[in-house]
């Protein structure tokens, strides 16, 4: 679906997010599985990843309607807007939620980082593995 975008403007790319995939070829097509990004104030964990070819599933389009966006936030957690009451409920029907669970399309950077995302490897295959 197609990405709905932050309505606001972002601030200069000068925050640190590193993006771990545990599926890099899956996500990007490559074999990378470390990316050291540049995110902008007000920018969301999920936009920055798809302006760098980071294809994190996002059923939904980013409006908190699934929970195909799920990452781990490693480190940083306090440099991203706090979850809401829609975005706790929803990200508890993602698999293999930890303490550290966000919906990348809901958090989005407000401090100076650094920080560190996890991309889970069943981002994509949770998608594939639905039986027809
Ligand atoms: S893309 Fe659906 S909740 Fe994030």
């Amino acid at each position: 679906m197609h990405l709905k975008r932050s309505d606001h403007e972002h601030g200069p790319p000068i925050v640190p997010v590193t993006f771990l995939l545990e599926d890099p070829h899956a996500l990007t097509g490559t074999e990378q599985k470390e990316w050291q990004l540049m995110g902008g104030a007000g920018e969301s964990l999920l936009e920055l990843a798809m302006d760098h070819g980071i294809n994190i599933e996002h059923a939904c389009g980013g409006v908190c309607a699934c929970s195909t966006c799920h990452v781990y936030v490693e480190q940083g957690m306090d440099q991203l807007t706090e979850s809401t009451e829609a975005e706790d409920d929803r990200v508890e029907e993602a698999p293999a939620i930890q303490r550290n669970s966000r919906l990348s399309c809901q958090c989005e950077i407000k401090g100076t980082g650094p920080i560190v995302v996890r991309v889970p490897a069943w981002n994509r295959n949770a998608i594939k593995e639905v039986p027809h």
